[in-house]
């Protein structure tokens, strides 16, 4: 193994189109449905390790149908974000977090890892090759899917023997462009997402599929999303395709406590997550709150809701940010989760996105933003 080579940003080829593609209106944007002119891509041997890194124009991919990321699912991805701020200049969020999570879930389905600071100057290449395609708005940016499969032509069960890690990238808009809409869910009694000593905490495409059916079922009953519980005792984990918040006002004092379940192994370990815990805590508890990673359940919500203790609940994820939510559907009630009916998010996800955003849009220097 020890000529296996590290990846290696000075070994990039760029191949430029010939066919640059025209803009979209912003305002027209669906998320994930338009792509720009060029991906990177990097192929893996277990022979040779890293191979050149290209960058080319967007293009199909050619697998012999016996690849084993068809079969066995050897896949996992990222979901990051490129902005532009207001001198023009392109910003990553916190990229440092996605590499070290794609390595975690490669290293779960026996897929190569590779060296994340190459992986991000890589990747900077692409973002400023591509940057004419980052509207330089409030709300808009360039939703990067770094990505690695298995391509080993075989149906034995085993570990790949080739890799390909590639990158795409989608321009996006505003996940809600009408403002937030506060979301209904309803809680899911008959899948689990996750479980422990499982790979629910890892971005593996494998579990993604299983999620749409009850999506779709929710749906089907009127509610937007469905949310995750654990357990005999209905602990609450994540809101569809993103990590759930809560606050709660205790009993006896009324203090404000910020929640979200711990990372026990059942939960994604998400970059928003992480940056509503330690914005929170920076900023929150000197106001008085308490911010904790704790489990809690749905009897637990259903409780404070009727107590008038349930301020506020809400999903955060790279896509959106933040989600508030209006209702959860469970055992034949409605808990309500604080807001007004003719409010769509409260306070705390209100704040928490301006803060993220300020940042991400490099409006507030912070070392999380790192200009490209
Ligand atoms: C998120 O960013 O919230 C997600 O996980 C959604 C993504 C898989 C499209």
């Amino acid at each position: 193994d020890s000529k296996q080579k590290a990846l290696d940003p000075n070994r990039l080829s760029i191949t430029q189109t010939s066919n640059p593609k025209p803009l979209s209106q912003p305002e027209n944007l669906v998320f994930g449905r338009e792509f720009t002119d060029h991906m990177l891509a990097i192929e893996w041997t277990q022979e040779d390790g890293w191979l050149d890194p290209k960058i080319t124009p967007y293009q199909n991919l050619s697998l012999d149908p016996a690849t084993c990321v068809f079969h066995y699912a050897f896949e996992c991805f990222e979901g990051m974000k490129a902005y532009k701020d207001k001198d023009g200049k392109v910003r990553l969020f916190r990229p440092d977090m996605n590499m070290a999570r794609l390595n975690k879930s490669a290293s779960r389905i026996a897929l190569p890892t590779f060296e994340p600071t190459s992986f991000i100057e890589l990747i900077s290449k692409l973002v400023n090759l591509d940057s004419r395609f980052i509207p330089n708005q409030r709300g808009y940016s360039l939703y990067l899917r770094p990505t690695m499969i298995g391509t080993q032509r075989t149906l034995g069960v085993g570990p790949p023997g080739s890799a390909l890690l590639y990158v795409i990238a989608s321009p996006v808009g505003p996940y809600y462009p009408t403002g937030f809409k506060a979301v209904s869910l309803e809680a899911t009694d008959y899948a689990v997402r996750a479980w422990p000593g499982g790979v629910g905490d890892k971005k593996l495409g494998a579990n993604y599929a299983p999620c749409i059916v009850p999506q779709l079922q929710a749906a089907s009953r009127g509610y937007q999303q469905n949310l995750w519980l654990f357990g005999e005792e209905e602990y609450v984990t994540e809101v569809g395709t993103m990590n759930m918040f809560v606050v709660l006002k205790d009993k006896k004092t009324g203090q404000k406590e910020l929640i979200t379940a711990p990372l026990d192994g059942t939960i994604l370990e998400g970059v928003t997550r992480d940056s509503v815990l330690a914005l929170a805590r920076e900023r929150l508890v000197p106001e008085g709150w308490k911010v904790t990673e704790r489990k809690y359940t749905m009897n637990d919500l259903h409780e404070a809701s009727q107590d008038g203790r349930l301020v506020e609940a809400f999903g955060a994820g790279t896509a959106a940010i933040v989600s508030p939510i209006r209702t959860i559907a469970w055992k034949g009630k409605h808990v309500d989760c604080g807001l007004k009916e003719t409010e769509e998010s409260g306070e705390t996800a209100l704040r928490v996105k301006e803060w993220i955003e300020a940042i991400q849009y490099g409006e507030e220097e912070h070392d999380w933003s790192v200009k490209i």
